[in-house]
């Protein structure tokens, strides 16, 4: 049924309008559907998130919460009302601060800030966190944010502090401001939903309410005759391959489920309608008739026979298993004088990124253009083709800005269904998944069971270690056996462990599918070692932290997979670097434990490393930059940034590698049929390899102008006004750009260049070369615990993080302290629970008050192989924190938490176990 509308008439940012809508019609909807003003973001619809926040008056509200009714008479701001002629001191602030990683949240905490800056002028960092509580950040960490806030006041000028017009030669290493920063803190930033086409149809996807169960279609015309529906689709109407996955001799999950659906979520069929008719459409009435089977959320018991280890299509089944050994690990622990031995357990992780899916797409003389948020182009492009019976030159992906990706915006999810709407109809069609249905349908962190044995000999040298890991990897395959083979190989940690078994399982369940997560299985793999760690030295008698040095990899040592680590190993120096920190922090809370009963301090260390890139697979970047004949160098930037800054640190190897400022250049983003395939963004990857691709294009076509200039390597460049100067002692050789020929994009001279690490297979055993680079950190983590409640209330992190060149330490700093947040969320509170976890109110990720001060140290250990030395660190910086935590979590009360998160109820369970035995 139609809602009637009303008109309504308010005041946005100063400007009087009036529109004619459903008086309950969400305010969230009116500004963006209606007016336009999409800087106002919709992550829930519930107001948990915030990001919707505007200004009622002067009070920040949530607009999905608020009727449009309700605005009538009001005076409402939103982002677009900050800073029109000029960018706001806070807007400023926030660009200088690198306060907007990707950039979803950003309105919503301006619009809060803003409210708070007009009562306080200078706040506090208290006053802040109380202000800004109600909007989340996924990426940042907060720390930027609050920085941002509390020194808006001094009206800070990005443009002094985070110079852009670095000379030639001086961008890596500095800290500019974002080149897509300003969109982000303006609100003009378009992601996946803030750009549907007005005549688009909507498209509703149906989706299974149970872990398993068959099902069959009842009277779909009669549905159809619904008005405004346009057209409903199955998997009967799929033209090419309906099965997809990331790693194609593992594609198995349907883009519509044919007869049987393997968990609860799984879409089985679209509604594609007129927009007006997708608010009020009774999706309950939609004609399919379910037959609920039997299903397990939990990992069956293993099977261990190869033909199961192969590739099962039946859930509770072994989809792959990850293998490595090295040396005699029984033996080694058998003749250990100390062993420790222990299991832990890990939960559901849900991504909650704050924009969910969204997108749209349009068939258009023969090419299906797909405009979505994802962190991986070309791979939706070759699945999206396969699925719809496309050539993939038939297909185009253009990236919208991505609201947080942390590996779940790889596999491919409305691009398939949205596709097959505007092909079969001729219309474009768009969609933009409710949370509830990005929850219900998307990736997770795989839960995991593992068990591990660490033995050493009298003086603290690991001498064996053995690892078993079941990893959870739900009803399809998606990045499961990456999972399988990377967990075995970073296992034992940065350390140097001579004798060695790890293996890992994905197991199919009727659950979630688990896939790619910031960290792939190690960030699991690592509480097991690390707890194991502190165990061990204290049954030792050593120091946890000087345990670590004692066993930390160096140059020239080996690795678990036999590789020869010839240079650029950091751990030693990240733990050298921590050492004060932990003696302060130590003296610190055994003063403060001797004089208090019921609250405890804990201190807690714990190490990553990290392969980047693929494990042992090829892993390629391409990338292209140019002069255009204008007199810019054109930077075709194909490595997707969602937030963690490629776009800015690509752009400034590429600078440096060419020798020409930053200022000089323009980027053109990620759209396939535009940029090269500079991969997914992914695996800690894009600074290594697409940065490297960057490095090796930028030389190339430096070594064109020279060439043509007739100079040597020594010369430099210059470009103003569509000249490039070519200078050398004192001659001076000028070319007139204009003058000469462009090719099809534009550009004078050209060059593209691609990068593979150098990785060997694995073999049988795992011995291999599985990384061409590592990255490697330590973090400690400093609280306080209830011991009559259980609560753990975190006091501090110092995390000293090898990036092997900092080439803009300013984000680096911000994937740390994101990474840390995350971290946090792991070990204290986030639990995903299929079918009970619908909402961010049900699922709760740290908030602005729950992430306590963070040091952060910059260890830079060059590696012979990464550009200008640089390593990946976007999923490194979240490994060692959850471990750190449950350690001095352990170290404050003497008890282990063996399933996480370490819920106040686990801490008390745990408590009540030692004090009963
Ligand atoms: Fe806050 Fe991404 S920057 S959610």
């Amino acid at each position: 049924m139609k809602t009637d509308r009303a008109p309504i008439s308010f005041a946005v940012n100063g400007t009087p309008v009036s529109v004619s809508v459903a008086p309950m019609r969400r305010l969230s909807s009116v500004l963006r559907d209606e007016l336009g003003l999409t800087g106002t973001k919709v992550g829930c619809d519930a107001g948990d998130c915030g990001a919707c926040t505007v200004l009622l008056g002067n009070q920040p509200v949530c607009a999905c919460l608020m009727p449009a009714a309700a605005a009538e008479g009001a005076s409402i701001r939103t982002v677009e009302g900050l800073g029109e002629q000029a960018l706001s001191a806070l807007q400023a602030s926030f660009l200088a601060h690198g306060a907007a990683q990707c950039g979803i949240c950003t309105p919503g905490m301006l619009m809060a800030a803003t409210a708070l800056l007009e009562h306080v002028a200078q706040p506090s960092e208290e006053q802040v966190r109380d202000a800004l509580g109600g909007v989340l950040c996924r990426c940042t960490g907060y720390r930027k944010i609050i920085d941002a806030v509390v020194e808006a006041w001094r009206s800070v000028s990005p443009s002094r502090h985070c110079d852009l017009h670095l000379p030639a030669g001086h961008a890596v290493g500095a800290s500019p401001v974002r080149l897509d920063g300003v969109p982000k803190v303006t609100g003009s930033e378009k992601f996946g939903g803030d750009s549907f086409p007005t005549d688009a149809l909507a498209v509703l996807v149906v989706r299974s309410p149970y872990h398993r169960a068959a099902f069959r279609f009842s009277d779909l015309d009669a549905f159809k005759a619904t008005p405004g529906i346009v057209a409903i689709f199955t998997a009967a109407d799929i033209g090419g391959v309906n099965r997809f996955g990331v790693i194609p001799s593992f594609a198995d999950q349907p883009a519509l489920a044919e007869t049987e659906v393997r968990f609860r979520g799984e879409a089985v069929a679209l509604v594609a309608c007129e927009p007006w008719a997708a608010r009020d459409l009774d999706m309950a009435t939609f004609p399919i008739e379910w037959r609920e089977l039997s299903s397990t959320l939990e990992p069956a018991q293993a099977q261990t026979s190869d033909a199961a280890l192969l590739h099962a299509d039946r859930p509770g089944n072994v989809l792959v298993r990850g293998f490595v050994e090295r040396g005699e690990p029984d033996a080694a622990l058998a003749a250990a004088t100390c062993t420790v031995t222990g299991q832990i357990e890990t939960s559901y992780v849900e991504h909650a990124y704050i924009e969910p899916e969204a997108g749209y797409a349009f068939a258009d003389d023969g090419m299906l253009t797909i405009v979505a948020c994802t962190q991986a182009p070309h791979l939706d492009r070759e699945e999206t083709a396969g699925i719809l019976g496309l050539s993939t030159d038939k297909v185009r992906i253009v990236p919208t800005a991505t609201g947080g990706g942390f590996g779940s915006k790889i596999d491919v999810s409305l691009q398939p269904l949205i596709g097959l709407v505007a092909l079969k109809t001729g219309r474009p069609a768009a969609l933009a998944y409710t949370r509830s249905e990005s929850m219900a349908s998307t990736t997770k962190r795989h839960p995991a069971t593992m068990t591990a044995t660490i033995g050493a000999d009298a003086r603290g040298m690991v001498r064996g270690m053995v690892f078993d890991g079941e990893f959870n990897t739900g009803a399809y395959a998606s990045f499961g056996p990456t999972v399988a083979n990377r967990v075995p190989v970073h296992a034992c940690g940065p350390y140097v462990t001579p004798n060695y078994r790890a293996s890992a399982r994905a197991i199919h369940t009727n659950g979630p599918i688990s896939g790619a997560f910031r960290g792939f299985g190690v960030p699991q793999a690592t509480i097991m070692q690390e707890t194991l760690f502190d165990e061990l030295a204290d049954m030792l008698g050593i120091d946890r932290l000087q345990l670590r040095r004692n066993n930390a990899l160096r140059n020239g040592c080996e690795t678990v997979t036999g590789q020869r680590l010839e240079g650029g190993v950091g751990i030693g120096e990240c733990l050298d670097k921590l050492e004060p920190h932990w003696r302060r922090a130590l003296d610190e809370a055994e003063a403060f434990n001797a004089a208090s009963e019921s609250i405890k301090r804990g201190v807690g260390i714990a190490s990553c490393w990290y392969g980047c890139g693929n494990t042992s697979l090829p892993n390629p970047s391409t990338i292209r930059l140019g002069i255009a004949a204008e007199g810019n160098v054109v930077l075709h930037q194909g490595a997707v940034d969602i937030g963690q800054g490629s776009n800015t640190v690509i752009a400034q190897i590429a600078a440096d590698a060419l020798g020409l400022p930053l200022s000089n250049f323009t980027l053109r983003g990620a759209d396939t049929a535009i940029t090269p395939d500079a991969g997914k963004t992914s695996a800690s990857r894009q600074t290594y390899v697409s940065g490297r691709a960057a490095e090796k294009a930028a030389r190339a076509l430096r070594d064109k102008l020279l060439r043509h200039a007739n100079a040597s390597p020594a010369a430099h460049l210059y470009l103003e006004n569509g000249m490039l100067t070519v200078w050398e002692g004192e001659t001076r050789r000028h070319i007139d750009l204009s003058r000469l020929e462009r090719d099809a994009g534009g550009l004078v001279f050209a060059a593209e260049e691609s990068y593979d690490p150098p990785t060997l297979p694995l073999d049988a055993k795992g011995q291999g070369k599985p990384y061409a680079v590592y990255g490697y950190g330590a973090q400690i983590a400093e609280l306080e615990i209830d011991l009559r409640l259980g609560t753990v209330s975190l006091r501090k992190f110092t995390a000293a993080h090898d990036v092997g060149k900092a080439i803009n330490p300013l984000l680096a700093v911000g994937q740390i302290e994101g990474g840390i947040a995350q971290g946090i969320g792991m070990a204290l509170m986030e639990e995903y629970i299929p079918g009970r976890t619908e909402n961010l109110h049900d699922y709760l990720i740290p908030t602005i008050g729950d992430v306590p001060s963070i040091e952060t140290i910059l260890v830079e250990v060059p590696d012979p192989e990464g550009p200008f030395g640089a390593k990946g660190l976007g999923e490194h910086v979240l490994i060692p924190t959850a471990p750190a935590i449950l350690n001095a979590i352990r170290h404050a009360t003497g008890v282990s938490v063996r399933k996480v998160p370490a819920t106040p109820t686990r801490i008390m369970e745990a408590l009540r176990g030692v004090r009963s035995s």
